[in-house]
Formats: structure tokens, C-alpha cells, sequence
């Protein structure tokens, strides 16, 4: 199954991700947004992380322009049409993405594969929606997917077995550490880091410790890379709170709903990096 060009549908935080890594990857890919303005954005985002890993010496002279020549943007779906591989990055709403696969079944040609990027949701209701249900697949990456190794490919009910393997074949093209798993609610990490996540937050109140203090207790006592409240700013309120709200109507495990703080940050609109102020604060 050869994969030679590519579409990324949703072109956010980690839809421009996706997008970067697969023109790093020197594969043709064309980035869908709602508007041509808001693709723009992106690629411009796109622009500045891959000019500074020239500067760092990640990337060669050149090499970002190189990258960039490789991205054609869009806000038709119909654009989509040669691509072999569509991964879809868009908002984690199931009526939303189903619509989408409506529209992008009716786009590409009838090998394509249709990669879903949902943290949250069922693949197999994705794809339940679908003519060929056999050609939709999970491609669950994480933030900033273009430096977190792990993508959970993720076999729905209906999957076929050689598009799952060209989905990871594919991960691993783009330089990734995929693992295999089924369709669960969560899969296998946020599972586990979402209720994890939310306990920091309880921990918060409870311990009557300071936010600086929590993410310096899960760094130097837990070996986190950073602690639950910078993760939590990274990964965004609206999307956290999103996600967990979706597990907890699956699951009904009490750790599973997001706690009340979170959900005042989310209502004040302080979802953290993207809005200036989560729980900390961030400039620029
Ligand atoms: N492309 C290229 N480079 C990027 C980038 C991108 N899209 N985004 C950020 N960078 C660069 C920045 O430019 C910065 O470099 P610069 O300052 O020199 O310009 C660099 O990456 C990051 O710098 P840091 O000093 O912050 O790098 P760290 O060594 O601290 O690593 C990290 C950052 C990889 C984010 C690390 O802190 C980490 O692993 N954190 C945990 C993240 C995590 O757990 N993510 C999962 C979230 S859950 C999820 O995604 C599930 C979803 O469903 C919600």
C-alpha cells in the first residue's frame, strides 16, 4: 500500500503537528482548514518551529524552505481527492467528525485510508457512518506531535488488518515509536493520564499545596519530564476537560469527570498556553 501523498484535515495545535511532520518526512501533504486565513496561520506555525530547528542545527540550511514547498493548503475537502492517507485532526465532536468522513469517503479515491487523530471518542462510531468502515483506522498522536515519539494505532471493529499495518508502517516513516491497540475509550494513555491528571488537580485543594509546588512534586519525585499543571497548560482546559468529560460518559469511573476547578478555568476561559493564562501564566 503506498503512501505518497498526504491530507491532514483540521489544521490546530495537532493537525499543524501532523502536517510538519509529514513534509519533514519529505511527503507530499495537502493541509485542510475551515478557511484559507486559518490554514495560513498554521503554516506560518509550521514555518517558525521548522526554521528553528535550522537554527539549532536539527535541520539542515534550506531544509525548512524544502519542508514548506511540500504543504499546499485548502479549505475544500474535495481537494483531497489523490491523497492515499487522510489524518483527521478535527474537533473532537462525534457529529462533527461524522460529517467530515461523510464528505471525505465521498472525496478520495476508494483505497484511501482515513486516519482518525481522536484522543477521546469511538473509532468504530467514526467510521460506523462510512460506505467502507474497512478503511478507517485510529493515528492517535500526542502534544507537540512533532516531539512526542508515541502514536497509538488504534484498530477499530471493522478496520482491515493491512490498513492497520500501512497506519503504522506509516508512524514509523515518520521517525514515531507506534504501538498497536484496540478501540477502548482512551486507548492506553489517555486512560491512564487522564484520570491522573485529574487527581493532580484534586491533590491541589486537598493537600493545600501551591501550583509551583505540585509540578515540582511530579518532577523530582515522580520523574516527570514537567508537572500536571504544565501539561495541563499545554494540553489546553477546553481539551482536557473535553476529553475527560467523553471517558467519564463511557467509563462512569468518578476519576474519570473533570474536577469543578478545571471546569471554572475552562467556563473563565483560562485554558492555559494558547489562552496566555491557565495555571500559570505565559507571555507573548
Ligand atoms: N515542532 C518543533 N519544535 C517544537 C514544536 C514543534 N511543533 N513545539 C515546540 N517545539 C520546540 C520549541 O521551539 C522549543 O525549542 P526552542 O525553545 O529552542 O525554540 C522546544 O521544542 C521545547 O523546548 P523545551 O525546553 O520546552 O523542551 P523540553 O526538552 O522541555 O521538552 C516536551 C518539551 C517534549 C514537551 C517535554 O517537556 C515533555 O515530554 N513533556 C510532556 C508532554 C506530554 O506528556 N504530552 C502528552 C500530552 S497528553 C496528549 O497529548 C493526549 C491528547 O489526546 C490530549
Amino acid at each position: 500500500m503506498e503512501i505518497a501523498r498526504i491530507g491532514v484535515v483540521g489544521l490546530g495545535t495537532m493537525g499543524a503537528g501532523i502536517a510538519q511532520l509529514c513534509v519533514e518526512a519529505g511527503v507530499e501533504t495537502v493541509g485542510r482548514e475551515v478557511s484559507l486565513d486559518r490554514a495560513e496561520q498554521a503554516k506560518g506555525r509550521i514555518g517558525h518551529f521548522l526554521a528553528r530547528k535550522v537554527e539549532k542545527g536539527q535541520l539542515e540550511q534550506g531544509g525548512d524552505e524544502a519542508a514548506l514547498a511540500l504543504l499546499s493548503l485548502t479549505d475544500d475537502v474535495a481537494d483531497l481527492a489523490a491523497c492515499d492517507l487522510v489524518i483527521e485532526a478535527a474537533f473532537e465532536e462525534m457529529a462533527v467528525k461524522q460529517q467530515l468522513y461523510r464528505e471525505l469517503e465521498a472525496a478520495v479515491g476508494p483505497d484511501a485510508i482515513l486516519a482518525t487523530n481522536t484522543s477521546a471518542l469511538s473509532v468504530t462510531e467514526i467510521a460506523s457512518v462510512t460506505e467502507r468502515p474497512e478503511r478507517v483506522v485510529g493515528m492517535h498522536f500526542f502534544n507537540p506531535a512533532p516531539l512526542m515519539p508515541l502514536v497509538e494505532v488504534v484498530r477499530a471493529e471493522r478496520t482491515d488488518e493491512q490498513v492497520f499495518e500501512a497506519a503504522f508502517a506509516f508512524a514509523e516513516r515518520l521517525g514515531k515509536q507506534p504501538i498497536r491497540c484496540n478501540d477502548t475509550p482512551g486507548f492506553v494513555v489517555n486512560r491512564i493520564l487522564i484520570p491522573l491528571l485529574n487527581d493532580c488537580v484534586r491533590v491541589l485543594d486537598e493537600a493545600g499545596v501551591t501550583v509551583e509546588d505540585l509540578d515540582k512534586a511530579m518532577k523530582h519525585g515522580a520523574g516527570w519530564p514537567m508537572g500536571p499543571a504544565a501539561l495541563l497548560d499545554l494540553v489546553g482546559a477546553d481539551v482536557h476537560v473535553h476529553a475527560s468529560e467523553a471517558l467519564y460518559e463511557k467509563l462512569r469511573e468518578p476519576r474519570m469527570a473533570p474536577p469543578p476547578r478545571l471546569v471554572r478555568m475552562h467556563q473563565a476561559g483560562k485554558l492555559g498556553r494558547k489562552s496566555g493564562e491557565g495555571f500559570h501564566r505565559y507571555d507573548g
